[in-house]
């Protein structure tokens, strides 16, 4: 005889096909310690509304404790019969607490009302942990950036030489963007901070129970004002998914450079032994497989966003058993982020960056043109004149295979009268660099006031 939690208007139990469909114990069982912690406010309230003796309450109570510390130590666990986590701790509380005491906590909740405010105290809770691991990763780039605060290297456009950046603002630029994920994993909780609790399966509670004092007990700061809403209502799963995958996402770009830089064309950095892998053939290889599965992964949580909007998309209220498919792609998120960030903090940190390379690379590619453009403008000519005689010195240039800073006195005043030696201030990654001093620019003085906006961003995130 199947144990469920419906049988009542049922003259048999569900076919074993149809059994199998429904489980959902293999994936939601990582929700059962949340399972009990309701069960435990849902049972204080019934208490408080008189549905519940101070007898029945006290064994009720430390029956789900036993269930708890049971679950922990593998002691219980779920039967071929349960159809879910809910049905599953149901049928443990009554092996425990009796028939007639277990019997009684199912009063005025539904498995609709719990399982999402369930999910959103196991989200509220991994997104801490997410935060925490992405900190160790925004820790990593800042360590580096701060040992090679004065390393330049070639800034680009198009993957095309641009201008020369300090390395440090280059790394930072990853920084500010992860710390903007953990911020939006702050922002999430914002909203997230309500609990269903108490809105059965669709409508509310007839029982006078204190949904608010259910909410408080769980860590919430209030109770869902709409019923229907606190059970239907996913789009909390949804912002959560976006940001794992944002969060992905912008490891992957880190994650790309990392590949590119590692290669022999570019020779930027080098990985650590610890972070890097071999080939089975060529014995030569040392292969960026953490930055490889960084990227991998990234497409792995874009789709887990993706497949969760599709469930979502048109579906009408209330519930529907559709949203059982809400669990296992941030599941999966989570646990692929919880399995990704720390070896890709750890490759980070044990990056060797090739310094004399990046160094001697910053300006070459004509990387100093925009600087004669722009000293010109300081001079008085217009800028679009300034951007045709910068143009052809990097002609001329071009034709006589040379750099910049070759040309004679000579060679400029013959190319534009405006181009004195003057110019010459700016023909230095230096002074290219350091000319750029507004806020957010790359110039030294700049790049160290960010440095510790961001060591100071993520002490506090
Ligand atoms: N296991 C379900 C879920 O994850 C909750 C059960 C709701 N079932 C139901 N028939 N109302 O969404």
């Amino acid at each position: 005889q199947r144990i469920s939690l419906w049988g009542g208007r049922f003259a048999d139990g569900p076919a074993d096909a149809l059994a199998a469909l429904s489980k959902s114990t293999h994936f939601d069982w990582r929700l059962a310690p949340y399972d009990i912690a309701g069960s435990k406010a849902h049972a204080r309230v019934l208490h408080r509304a008189g549905l519940l003796s101070d007898d029945a309450l006290a064994t009720m109570t430390s029956a789900l404790d036993t269930l708890a510390a049971d679950v922990v130590a593998g002691r219980f666990v779920a039967a071929d019969d349960d159809e879910d986590v809910h049905t599953a701790l149901e049928r443990g509380l009554i092996e425990r607490a009796g028939a007639d005491v277990g019997g009684r906590l199912r009063a005025g909740r539904s498995r609709n009302d719990q399982v999402a405010t369930l999910f959103r105290m196991y989200l509220r809770d991994h997104a801490r942990v997410v935060a925490g691991l992405v900190l160790d990763v925004v820790d990593a780039l800042v360590a580096q950036a701060d040992t090679h605060i004065d390393v330049a290297m070639p800034g680009r456009t198009h993957l095309q030489h641009a201008q020369p950046v300090l390395l440090s603002h280059h790394l930072l630029a990853h920084v500010w963007a992860l710390l903007r994920d953990v911020q939006r994993l702050q922002d999430w909780d914002l909203r997230a901070d309500e609990s269903p609790y108490g809105s059965g399966a669709l409508a509310g509670s007839s029982l006078g129970l204190d949904p608010q004092a259910v909410a408080e007990d769980l860590g919430f700061t209030r109770s869902v004002r709409n019923s229907i809403d606190g059970t239907a209502g996913r789009d909390f799963v949804a912002e959560f998914a976006f940001v794992c995958a944002m969060t992905a996402v912008d490891i992957s770009r880190i994650a790309e450079e990392v590949v590119l830089w590692a290669t022999k064309e570019f020779s930027f950095v080098t990985l650590d032994d610890a972070f890097s892998t071999g080939s089975s053939i060529m014995p030569q290889k040392k292969n960026p497989d953490v930055a490889e599965l960084a990227r991998g992964k990234a497409g792995r949580l874009v789709g887990d966003l993706a497949g969760l909007l599709t469930t979502l998309k048109a579906l009408p209220l209330a519930y529907n058993r559709d949203l059982q498919e809400d669990k296992e792609p941030v599941f999966d998120a989570v646990d692929t982020l919880v399995l990704l960030l720390p070896a890709f903090a750890g490759m980070v940190a044990t990056l060797t960056f090739n310094q004399e390379r990046l160094n001697s690379l910053a300006p070459q590619g004509f990387a100093l043109a925009t600087d004669v453009a722009e000293w010109l403008v300081r001079e008085g000519v217009p800028f679009r004149i300034a951007h045709e005689v910068a143009g052809e010195c990097v002609r001329v240039c071009e034709s006589r295979g040379i750099e910049l800073w070759d040309l004679s006195d000579a060679d400029l005043a013959a190319i534009n009268p405006s181009l004195t030696p003057g110019v010459r201030s700016v023909l230095t990654v230096e002074g290219s660099m350091g000319s750029r001093d507004a806020v957010g620019g790359t110039a030294p003085v700049r790049v160290r006031e960010q440095l510790a906006q961001a060591s100071e961003a993520s002490a506090a995130g």
